[in-house]
């Protein structure tokens, strides 16, 4: 295989294992260049950490994905598309209310929303558990936070998963997806404009309009995208991560079995599940200026792909890498990023992992996962599966 051709980002996220190629480009070309696509890509944990730290150099103003993005989109990806010191305002505000204690404050409705889904579950208990399961409870999570009234949630739902859509080994965006986008933006600026007049509710929407920080506040357009930022981050994430667990807790049974005989296991599960087989593994910067690493130069003005996933594996950080072991020491995690993009919603994100576990496995001992069945999604940045089927048993 040509250097070339080793990392093609537009088939690796549903190539059912990347890490023998993410191992190649760590030990052979630390700094790969894919001179066609004109990218570059760091895949050593030590570089992704410090690429992820300098911002000057590595721009987020162009967006996440490996296609630039105009001003205009860069604005509605919020702080995800900004760099300090605009990002950190934004950030510093949203934190006003996007706080830990409106996070815990959630447990005790994701339990409910959960144990409705399980309700609803057949009778012979088999699932597909993305359309029955982790599907649904991201999105309604997040629609109950930002205030979303239970009988919009199936069309907020729709839109966000309509945003995601991609066909198959084109990097275009397809009309249904912009549809998603525009179906979203446009009930988000409706849902501002209506908080503004009624200005009551304790939602993080109506939070959001009179938060403040060094006497600035947030105008519409920017919760607007603050909104919108929460469904693209914040949902099909967190939706691969609950499915990613279950596969490699049946591809592991004594990793499993560890969660079986104690549920206070589930926390290094699903935190296991983030390193070793994230939803989020590459996140593209663009070049501020010309950088040397390991000797090659990077220009100015290029996209370098962080690979997460690759650094995750590094085993210069990780005792025996390879292998999915719950018991590890996650301290060099760094699925949910590093510096000043560090994922918001990471409390968020654990929280829905630990209880959608704890409610699943409260109502069954054990499942099975038709292997057959299961269908990867096609995506630049985001790893999982768009079908699942599971039989649960009690
Ligand atoms: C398994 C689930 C999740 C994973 C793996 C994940 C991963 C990440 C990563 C790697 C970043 C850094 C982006 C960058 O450096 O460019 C990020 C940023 C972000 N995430 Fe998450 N995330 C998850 C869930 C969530 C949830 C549930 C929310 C909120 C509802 C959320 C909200 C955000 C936001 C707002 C940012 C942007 C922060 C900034 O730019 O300052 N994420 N996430």
């Amino acid at each position: 295989m040509s250097n070339i051709e080793l990392f093609n980002p537009y088939d690796w996220a549903f190539h059912d294992d990347p890490y023998p190629i993410y191992q190649q480009l760590r030990e052979e070309h630390p700094v790969y260049h894919n001179p066609s696509l004109n990218f570059y890509a760091l895949s050593r944990y030590e570089d992704v950490v410090n690429a992820f730290k300098n911002w000057p150099v590595f721009s987020s103003s162009a967006g996440v994905a490996l296609e630039n993005v105009s001003a205009d989109v860069s604005k509605v990806f919020s702080m995800l598309g900004q760099d300090p010191p605009r990002q950190q305002a934004v950030r510093g505000i949203v934190r006003k209310v996007f706080t830990p204690r409106r996070i815990i404050e959630q447990e005790p409705i994701l339990q409910r929303m959960c144990q409705q889904y399980i309700a609803d579950f057949p009778e012979d208990s088999e699932v597909d558990f993305i359309e029955q399961f982790a599907g649904k409870v991201p999105m309604d999570l997040i629609s109950e936070m930002i205030g979303v009234p239970a009988c919009d949630r199936d069309m907020i739902r729709g839109w966000a998963n309509d945003l995601i859509e991609r066909v198959d080994g084109s990097p275009d965006i397809p009309p249904k997806a912009i549809e998603g986008s525009l179906g979203l933006l446009g009930y988000f600026g409706d849902m501002v404009k209506e908080r503004r007049k009624t200005g009551h509710g304790d939602d993080l929407t109506t939070s959001m309009l009179t938060a403040e920080l060094d006497g600035e506040r947030l105008d519409d357009e920017e919760i607007v995208s603050f909104l919108f930022l929460m469904s693209v981050a914040g949902n099909e994430t967190t939706t691969k991560l609950l499915a990613n667990a279950l596969y490699w807790g049946q591809k592991y049974p004594s990793e499993f079995s560890k969660v079986q005989v104690d549920h206070g296991n589930i926390p290094n599960w699903i935190e296991e599940t983030t390193r070793f087989d994230s939803s989020s593994q590459i996140l593209y910067r663009l070049t501020m200026e010309d950088t040397t690493l390991h000797g090659v130069t990077i220009p100015k003005g290029v996209k370098v792909a962080l690979l997460i996933g690759a650094a995750n594996r590094d085993p210069s950080f990780f005792e025996r890498p390879e292998q999915y072991n719950i018991d590890r020491d996650f301290r060099n995690n760094i699925a949910f990023g590093k510096g000043v993009h560090f994922c918001l919603g990471a409390a968020l994100a654990r929280l829905e992992g630990r209880v959608c576990m704890e409610e699943l496995f409260k109502a069954y001992r054990s499942y099975r996962i038709d292997e057959d069945s299961l269908v990867r999604v096609h995506s630049g940045n985001v790893r999982g599966f768009s079908q699942m089927k599971v039989r649960f048993a009690r």
